[in-house]
């Protein structure tokens, strides 16, 4: 069975996406941020401030290499993964990678309150607008997308969208 391969900016709703699709479907969440902050034994935060983000990058990069090898997992990614095209490949090997989309008005407000993103530390609006601006074009190259701006929360309709699409493309 494929992995389901959730990818997207910060604050476009991976985690909880998978949570909801998680419940649906009986199958384990694996949240790529949540292992490397266990394996590091220390926050996201401390990480970059700590060893740099080109570690966090190749704690980022092992972590791919050995999920895309699983099977029927949901793996939820932190919103960088798709900064080295390796990282998609292999995850496209064994997994269904589905790309949620989102305006830079949405990430704001969803991520207005969260310190826990060290790439947003600062004036936020002007880092989500000048990161997603500079990732724009290798989220919308993937090829399955659906626009989440605007969404209501819990994301349940992008959820059900992503079983059926999970569905149809099963083997
Ligand atoms: C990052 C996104 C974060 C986390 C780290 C870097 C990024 O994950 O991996 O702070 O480069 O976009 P979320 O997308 O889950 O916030």
């Amino acid at each position: 069975m494929k992995n389901i391969v959730l990818v997207g900016f910060m604050g476009s709703g991976k985690t909880w996406v998978g949570k909801l699709i998680a419940e649906r479907t009986g199958m384990p969440l694996l949240d790529m941020d949540a292992l490397i902050v266990e394996r590091a034994g220390k926050p996201i935060n401390d990480i970059f401030a700590e060893d740099g983000e080109p570690k966090f990058r190749e704690y980022e990069r092992e972590l791919v290499k050995e999920l895309s090898e699983t099977e029927g997992n949901i793996i939820s990614t932190g919103g960088g993964i798709v900064l080295n095209p390796d990282n998609i490949t292999d995850f496209e090997k064994k997994g269904l990678v589905v790309c949620l989309l989102v305006d830079a008005e949405s990430v704001l407000d969803r991520v207005r309150n969260d310190d826990t993103r060290p790439l947003l530390a600062g004036d936020k609006e002007k880092a989500i607008v000048e990161l997603l601006d500079s990732r724009k074009e290798l989220y919308e190259a993937l090829t399955h997308k659906i626009d989440t701006s605007g969404r209501p929360f819990p994301p349940v309709q992008t959820a059900e969208e992503i079983i059926a699409l999970y569905e149809s493309n099963k083997s």
